[in-house]
């Protein structure tokens, strides 16, 4: 199989992923990292692993709609069988995601469906929340609104800041991601019914 990952800055899930395809050995590669930055600091990571790089700058296109289709190109030349959004920070078309329909997932920074959008850690510390946490979950046209796949929950402690808040979450994140993504390469995860569920039960 073969795992396509877009960025947009750091990369840290990505690396999680390549580590973890690595490490666990997956019958799967990553044969692709992607950007729409030019200075994504992922992109030195991924390089230095012999993974291709790419990208595909988003000021350079008139439209959305043609940034999109100019991705989807530059992504299907890799044949991807998951394409996975690690900190890409771009809006997609409706076109694009179904395109791509039952193989693009997400991490996204809270319990969904609780803030969907930005700036998730400090809308759970205003909003008092005792818990916070990361969501995978399956790309649809609605942003950060697809099936789930998985999620981790983390304790909001009354010292925390928006940046202690994001550094405990991400810690999370780099342990469900991977995970997430080796069901989607291992074919167990049940995409039909709107509604998740993994082969064995819960995992
Ligand atoms: C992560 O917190 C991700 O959930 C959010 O942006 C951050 C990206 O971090 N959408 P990285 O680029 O994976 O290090």
């Amino acid at each position: 199989k073969r795992i396509v990952i877009l960025i947009s800055g750091r990369g840290s899930n990505m690396e999680a992923i390549v580590q973890a395809c690595e490490a666990e050995q997956w019958r799967a590669r990553i044969a692709a990292v992607i950007s729409n930055r030019p200075d994504a600091k992922g992109l030195q990571f991924a390089a230095s692993r012999g993974i291709p790089t790419a990208v595909v700058d988003h000021t350079q296109h008139a439209s959305r709609e043609a940034f999109d289709a100019e991705l989807a190109r530059v992504i299907d030349g890799y044949r991807p069988d998951v394409v996975a959004l690690a900190g890409f920070m771009r809006i997609l078309t409706a076109r694009f995601v179904q395109h791509y329909h039952g193989r693009l997932v997400n991490i996204h920074p809270s319990l969904l469906p609780a803030f969907p959008g930005l700036h998730t850690h400090r809308r759970a510390l205003e909003a008092g929340c005792k818990l916070a946490g990361a969501t995978v979950h399956l790309v649809t046209p609605e942003l950060d609104h697809g099936p789930i796949i998985i999620q981790a929950a983390v304790p909001v402690l009354p010292s925390d800041t928006e940046d202690s808040l994001a550094e405990r979450v991400l810690a999370k994140e780099h342990l469900i991601y991977p995970r997430a993504v080796r069901w989607m390469v291992d074919g167990v995860l049940d995409l039909r019914k709107g509604i998740v569920t993994h082969r064995d039960g819960d995992a």
